[in-house]
């Protein structure tokens, strides 16, 4: 694969989605969950995802990690065509090219939290030896709990789990990062925290596509896809656009992450 820095589809977005379906076969018929969506997500955006529940949030972003394929339709994202990729294929680009949080961290109980950034780095084969421990430890430390590295996923907190999550997430340096209700389980003080770690991204290049049911989060966004029924209702420009990332960049100087991932 080529570099992942330099990578955009041919028209410079990041993601790309054309007439994009998924149907659903289930029991009791088949189920048409996202209907003829097309967009694009460029390099740097920091996009909210919302709708009610069932809207399709979920199955969009598993359209754009390849956690799922698209029934109809293409996905091209960081220049790959990903509806294309074969599953062994696909896990190798997604542990590369895309970090992705749950609202449920899904770290694996049984490692330590640094092993769960580590885990990342041993799949990828990104990174010697000895440079996986201390990229794990550096992205603990960006993301405030360096201090729980040696504990299990269950003897933290929700808010230091997800923080976990985001280091785990991190941890290939993945151009793209993509999540889904990472603050739905967390207090508003907290994911507010969580958050603002998001824009740490963005301001550092990433490019962030976020599903949240809080609006005060969705209104920090640059732009706003609105899910309705599997369709595109609405795609808004909150008109935060580069202020949001100057300002945040103004006021936050403890953990630098561009400089510290440069
Ligand atoms: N594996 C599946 N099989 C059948 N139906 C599914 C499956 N996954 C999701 N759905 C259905 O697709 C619709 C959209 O789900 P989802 O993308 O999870 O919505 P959201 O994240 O917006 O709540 C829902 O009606 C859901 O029940
Ligand atoms: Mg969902």
């Amino acid at each position: 694969m080529r570099d992942k820095a330099m990578d955009t589809n041919s028209n410079g977005a990041m993601i790309s989605l054309y007439d994009v379906v998924k149907t659903y076969h289930t029991g009791a018929g088949d189920l048409t969950v996202l209907k003829d969506i097309t967009l694009q997500v460029y390099p740097g955006e920091l996009v909210g995802v919302v709708g009610p529940s069932g809207s399709g949030k979920s199955t969009l972003l598993n359209m754009i990690t390849g956690i799922d394929r698209p029934t109809d339709g293409e996905v091209r994202v960081g220049g790959q065509a990903i509806h294309s990729l074969s599953e062994n294929q696909l896990a190798r680009w997604r542990g590369r090219y895309v970090g992705v949080i749950f609202q449920f961290f899904q770290l694996l109980p049984t490692l330590t939290i640094l092993e769960n950034v580590i885990l990342p780095m041993d799949f990828c084969k990104m990174y010697r030896g000895r440079q996986r421990k201390e990229r794990a430890i550096h992205l603990l430390q960006l993301v405030d709990i360096a201090d729980q590295a040696d504990k299990l996923p269950s003897e933290l907190s929700g808010g230091q789990q997800q923080r976990a999550a985001i280091a785990r997430a991190l941890a290939n340096d993945p151009p793209l990062v993509v999540a889904d209700e990472p603050t739905g389980n967390l207090d508003t003080v907290t994911a507010a925290e969580v958050f603002a770690l998001f824009e740490e991204l963005v301001i550092q290049g990433k490019t962030l596509m976020v599903v949240t049911h809080d609006q005060s989060l969705s209104e920090r966004t640059e732009r706003i896809l609105h899910l309705l029924d599997g369709r595109l209702d609405r795609d808004v420009n909150n008109g935060n656009g580069k202020y949001l990332a100057k300002d945040v960049r103004e006021e936050s100087h403890e953990y630098d992450l561009a400089q510290s991932l440069a």
